[in-house]
């Protein structure tokens, strides 16, 4: 077995025969990422297909289609095209999010966020309802979302790419997606230096416009950042991380929470 991938939950592993192996390191997270990969792999055409369950030295992991190509990650950092391929991955987002997801049985973003925003326990609760509040107002949406449309979870090829790591699909609106990927461009805690973290401005600069050409429905992505926003500072909080990123991220939200749009987390 060849490792070719992974991170802090899981290993990456080739094994022949057009398969990868994907084992995990905490089995808690396993079985619910398992079914949603499977389910994503069996229904539709994009989506790495998810065969059997395996168990190696006591770790649980399945096998899958193994994808061809180069990680989208990787041609970015080879490369002195970072808004070409910017506007790529904005263009493929677009693309997935104008799939027909009608037979797709997935939870629905903003009920599953409003529950779980309430829930968080590192929050004030005035901040925890205004987060609310703005989910209500944002449009329900239906579009197949992906939760973590970035270039480590790419797979380039012939100038196309394919996402993997389907585990947080999710129905719902299309700028909540895009919001995410631009909070994790942003957030410089994670691939600290990937090009697209270094020049993070102008990566979002050509994955909007790749997306939408001129007319970026800027403030509600706002509204959606603002969501995002809460949430991972509530993580980071979790997990006792303080730096320059969190400080920005409780001025942000409090900048806002006075004065919506008074503040944005993006250029
Ligand atoms: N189906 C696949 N085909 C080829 N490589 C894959 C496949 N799935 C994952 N990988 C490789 O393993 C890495 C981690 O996989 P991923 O499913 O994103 O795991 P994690 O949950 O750790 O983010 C990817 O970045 C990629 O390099
Ligand atoms: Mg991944």
């Amino acid at each position: 077995m060849i490792l070719i991938g992974g991170g802090d939950s899981a290993d990456v592993y080739q094994i022949g025969h057009g398969r990868v192996l994907k084992l995990f390191k905490d089995n808690e997270y396993f079985i619910r990422e398992y079914e949603a990969c499977k389910y994503m792999g069996d229904m539709t055409s994009f989506a790495p297909q998810v065969f059997n369950k395996v168990c190696v030295d006591n770790k649980d992991g399945y096998e899958m289609q193994e994808l061809i190509g180069e990680l989208f990650v990787d041609v970015i950092d080879d490369s002195d095209e970072l808004e070409y391929y910017a506007e790529l991955m904005g263009q493929s987002h677009k693309m997935l999010h104008s799939w027909d997801s009608r037979s797709l049985a997935l939870p629905h973003l903003k009920e599953r966020l409003r529950i779980y925003i309430i829930q968080l326990s590192h929050i004030s609760d005035d901040i925890k309802k205004w987060g609310v509040s703005i989910i209500d107002g944002l449009e329900d949406g239906r579009s197949l979302l992906h939760g973590d449309y970035m270039p480590y979870n790419l797979m380039y090829l012939d100038d196309k790419l394919t996402a993997m790591d389907w585990s947080d699909a999710m129905l719902g609106p299309k700028e909540a997606d895009i919001a995410r990927t631009l909070y994790f461009i942003i957030d410089p805690n994670d691939y600290e230096d990937a090009k697209y973290t270094l020049n993070s401005n102008k990566f979002i600069e050509a994955y909007l416009s790749g997306y939408y050409g001129n007319e970026i429905p800027v403030s509600v992505i706002h509204r959606w950042l603002i969501i995002n926003a809460i949430i991972e500072l509530d993580r980071f909080l979790a997990l006792r991380v303080s730096n320059k990123f969190t400080q920005r991220l409780d001025d942000f939200i409090h900048n806002n929470l006075k004065e919506m749009g008074s503040d944005y987390l993006f250029e």
